[in-house]
């Protein structure tokens, strides 16, 4: 097969970060839907969230899906970190800080890893490392255009 650059907008290079597809795809094979054990990890950072989602497993259930999605559509290029953030001002009405928001993936990034635990490699390492390194300006520029709690620095 013959690799093609891809470019978004016609100028900036994408990064595919394959490694984060592969890990999302072997967690499931061996553990399946990771949503109750990103939601326990995410609540134990953040305990001020439970009382807005954890009685809601619909909403829960249907969020977890677009979070999993946004993180496999910039992931493998599909959107730029900036096209993928659409939600964030709604959610910075309802007290959604950025510190809430990169929590979140790193919710899902720590559990993949420690559900793979011998199988996470080098490359989902870094691939998801680069991947919330790429959304955390993006996430950061969204909550305070909205208005929102930004952390220091
Ligand atoms: C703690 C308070 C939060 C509340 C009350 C809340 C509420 C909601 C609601 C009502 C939806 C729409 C669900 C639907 O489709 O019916 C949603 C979607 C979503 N939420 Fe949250 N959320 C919260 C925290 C977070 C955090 C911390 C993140 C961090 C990543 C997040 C990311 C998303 C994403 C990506 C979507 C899907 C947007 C889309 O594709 O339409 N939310 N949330």
């Amino acid at each position: 097969m013959i690799a093609v650059p891809l470019y978004y907008a016609g100028v900036t290079m994408v990064d595919i970060r394959q490694a984060v597809l592969e890990s999302l795809a072997r967690y499931e094979e061996s553990h399946g839907d990771p949503t109750r054990a990103i939601y326990e990890r995410f609540y134990r950072v953040h305990p001020e969230a439970i009382e807005e989602l954890a009685f809601d497993t619909v909403l829960e259930n249907r969020m977890m899906a677009g979070i999993l999605a946004l993180l496999a559509d910039v992931a493998d290029g599909s959107i730029d970190p900036g096209g993928a953030v659409y939600w964030v001002s709604d959610h910075v009405a309802w007290e959604v800080s950025e510190t809430m928001i990169m929590g979140m993936f790193g919710a899902v990034r720590d559990t993949v890893r420690e559900g793979l635990g011998p199988e996470w490699t080098a490359r989902m390492d870094a691939d998801w490392a680069g991947l919330l390194a790429a959304l955390a300006p993006a996430m950061r520029d969204a909550v305070s255009e909205a208005g929102g709690i930004v952390s220091e620095g």
